[in-house]
């Protein structure tokens, strides 16, 4: 296993022990490496009005946004399952906002992962030219 791998994955089960998940008992987490090498975590974070939940990714792509690193290598995912941990939809969405090429390293805690480019967890995914084109839509209407 490549050592930013191992390290990125250390670091999101780390970040995984301050999920907040008393509604599904599903306790997950993340941590995105940025393209000058930091790291920021996350985990889900729940709510007793269930809609207001969110996942781990995107706290830890929001908490990298938030102090201003908007450009990732990779992020890691981790949860206690058989099959390694993938990421939601909306998640997905969140991640080629950014960085279309990253990383997805979706991980279980026996080290079992899988690496995928997210960009291709989300193949024909709403993009700023579906955005332009809804605008002259509007526009010819
Ligand atoms: N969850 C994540 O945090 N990341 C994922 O990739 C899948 C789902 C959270 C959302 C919710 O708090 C719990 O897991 C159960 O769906």
């Amino acid at each position: 296993m490549e050592k930013y791998i191992e390290n990125l994955i250390k670091k999101a089960k780390e970040a995984r022990k301050k999920a907040y998940a008393p509604y599904s008992g599903f306790k997950v987490g993340s941590a995105a490496l940025t393209d000058n090498g930091k790291i920021f975590t996350g985990c889900n974070i729940e709510n007793v009005s269930l809609g207001l939940s969110i996942c781990a990714e995107r706290v830890a792509i929001f908490n990298a946004i938030s102090k201003g690193y908007k450009s990732f290598k990779a992020i890691a995912i981790i949860c206690d399952t058989e099959k390694p941990c993938s990421p939601c939809g909306a998640c997905r969405q969140a991640m080629i906002e950014f960085s279309p090429e990253m990383n997805v390293i979706m991980c279980n805690f026996q080290k079992k992962y899988i690496i995928k480019k997210a960009k291709d967890l989300i193949p024909d995914a709403f993009n700023n030219e579906n955005k332009n084109n809804t605008r002259s839509f509007l526009q010819n209407r």
